[in-house]
Formats: C-alpha cells, structure tokens, sequence
C-alpha cells in the first residue's frame, strides 16, 4: 500500500476519533495524541470495532479494507511525536477557549512553516485561537457536525490572514476523505451550521416553553416533516421549488414570515422547569441509561441514508 502523508489527530475523544477513522479512509497515516493515554488507547478499541462492523455492513468508506485503514492509524503518548513530519493537525481537545489557545501555543512552537494547523471548534473564531501564535497564517477551523463519519458536511472557517494554499488544501483534503465542505467567507461567532441550529433550538424550546407542543410532537415536526426535505434540500431550494421560484416565493410568503417572524420571543436560556420538563419528556422516550443503544440506532440510520443518497446521486 503507497504510503501517503502523515496527519497529527490531537485529543482522541468523540470527534477526534472520528477524524482519524476519515483521514485513514483515504489512507494517510494518522497518529492520535491525547492528553489521557488511557483515552487514546480506548479510541484504537473503539476505532478497530467501527471499522469492522462499517466493513460487515458495507458502509467502510474508501478503498482500503478494515484492517488496512486500521493499520493506518497509531497512537502517541508525545505531542511532539504526534506532530512531527505531519502536513496537516487536527486539534479535537475539549471546547474550552482557555485550553484551546494553550494547545496552540504548543503547537505553534512544533509547527514548521508549512504545516496546517485546523480546529475543529464548534464556537471559537479562528484568529482568537491564533492571536499570539507565530505561524498565525497556518490556522483554520474545519468544523464538522456530529457524528461525522455519517454527516459529511463540515465548514472550513479561515482567518484574514490565514494563507489562501492553506483553505484550498483543506478544502481538498475533506473533499478527499469525502466530507462536504463549505466555506465562511468571513468570521462570526458560532460560524453557519451552530447558528443555523440554534435558530432551530430556540423556537423549538418556545414552542413548549408557550405550551404549544409537547417534545415529541416538536421533534416530529422535524423527523416526520422539516427534516425529511432537508435531508436533499437546502433552506434556499425548498423555497425556490415551494414556489415558482425564489421571487416567487417572496411575493407569496414573505409578509407572512416577517409578521410570524416578529412574534418570536426572546432566546430562551435553556435552563429552570422548562428545560426540567423537556427532559423528563426526552427520558420517557430514551431513558438515560439507553442513550448508547439509541446513540447506535441513530449511526446506523444515518449510514442507511447516507448510502442511499449515495446510490440516488449515482
Ligand atoms: N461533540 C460534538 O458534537 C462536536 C461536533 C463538532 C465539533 N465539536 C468540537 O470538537 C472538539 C472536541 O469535542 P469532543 O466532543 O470530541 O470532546 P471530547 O471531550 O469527547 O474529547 C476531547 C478529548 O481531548 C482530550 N484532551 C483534553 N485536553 C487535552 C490536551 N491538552 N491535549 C490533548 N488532548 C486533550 C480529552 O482527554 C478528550 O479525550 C470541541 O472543540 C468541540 O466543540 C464537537
């Protein structure tokens, strides 16, 4: 097997251990770092079940088979081992921006000057990250969405200085290892697909906070309806096909959306007897205790989908 070239993962936790099972997907060697030995070696366990239970159902993404792509992946107990002779580092360490900025500090004194150095921050802009760090032209953000390996969008988040060669080959690399990426032409707080989810969680929340729904009905809305389109179409194209199009569409419904738009109320803080209530009513359906079994139930449907989408696109 050609040997491509090496990507530095750093933190092995639920997205950093995704990322190595991508990146080995399209077979570069990855080698994971965790500041928790005993993390990094449950992600390898954790790593080699997926991969062979992806391969028995014929959802292994790539060419190589399960044991190649697990040959691809080793593990570290040095961050400068890690980092060393790599082209490309993730950095998946907890969404603390104190904790953050220490890692890429370290990092930047590994760096060498053509090495990218990618976050995958859900809410922290890339030039914070980067406010002090020498090789500040090297960062980005590449932000996927949970759980990874099954939802292939990821946002590619570049600082006004970052390098224009370091966007373009994030862009191919995630193309490559058969992510979507989108761009933010500019930096904001929370990115697109965090401010896209939050519209959608707070209205959600003052549907049952106002005793409109309950939760399972809200979530229904969503499941049985918003999201059965969404999962092919884009906000923009279900309006333009709602219609005769997006002019169309405005002179029809755009009034109508100001005026309901207005009535939203303020953003909820997510706290106190509404958010009691909203988890007693997610616990009747999924006890805390099953929240692995229905963790796997989701993975599994969403790996359905995504071949499905696979062969309609085909
Ligand atoms: N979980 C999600 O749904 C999701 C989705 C998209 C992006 N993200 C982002 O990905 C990042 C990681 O999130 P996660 O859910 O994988 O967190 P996690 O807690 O599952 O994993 C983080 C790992 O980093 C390790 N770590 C802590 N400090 C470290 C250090 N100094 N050096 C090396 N390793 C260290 C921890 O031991 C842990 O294993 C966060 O920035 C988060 O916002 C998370």
């Amino acid at each position: 097997m050609a040997s491509k070239g090496k990507i530095a993962v750093v933190g092995s936790g639920l997205i950093g251990h995704s990322w190595a099972m991508l990146f080995a997907s399209a077979g570069y060697n990855v080698t994971i770092y965790d500041r928790d030995s005993n993390v990094s070696l449950a992600a390898l366990k954790t790593i080699e079940k997926e991969l062979r239970e992806l391969e028995a159902n014929q959802l292994l993404r790539g060419n190589l088979s399960a044991e190649e792509q697990l040959k691809c992946i080793t593990r570290t107990e040095s961050l400068e081992d890690c980092v060393k002779n790599s082209f490309f580092v993730q950095e998946s360490v907890p969404e603390n921006e104190e904790l953050k900025k220490i890692v890429f500090q370290k990092l930047d004194q590994l760096a060498t000057d053509d090495v990218i150095l990618c976050s995958s921050t859900s809410c922290i802009t890339p030039s914070k990250l980067s406010e002090n760090m020498k090789h500040k032209t090297q960062v980005i953000v590449a932000h996927p969405c949970n759980p990874p390996y099954y939802v292939p969008v990821v946002e590619i988040i570049p600082t006004s200085v970052t390098k224009p060669e370091v966007l373009s080959k994030t862009v191919d690399l995630m193309k490559e290892i058969g992510q979507k990426p989108v761009v933010c032409k500019k930096e904001i707080y929370g990115a697109a697909i965090n401010r896209m989810q939050y519209a959608i969680i707070n209205e959600c929340w003052r549907l049952v906070q106002d005793g409109v729904m309950s939760v399972e009905d809200v979530d229904a809305v969503m499941s049985e309806g918003l999201g059965m389109r969404y999962a092919f179409l884009g906000t923009f194209e279900t309006c333009h096909l709602n219609a005769n199009g997006m002019i169309d569409y405005c002179e029809r419904y755009a009034k109508g959306i100001h005026n309901v738009s207005e009535t939203f109320g303020p953003v909820p803080k997510m706290e106190g007897n509404v958010a009691e209530e909203i988890h007693r009513q997610m616990c009747e359906k999924v006890p805390l205790h099953s929240l692995d079994v229905r963790r796997k139930w989701r993975d599994d449907r969403l790996a359905c989908l995504a071949k499905l989408k696979k062969t309609l696109n085909q």
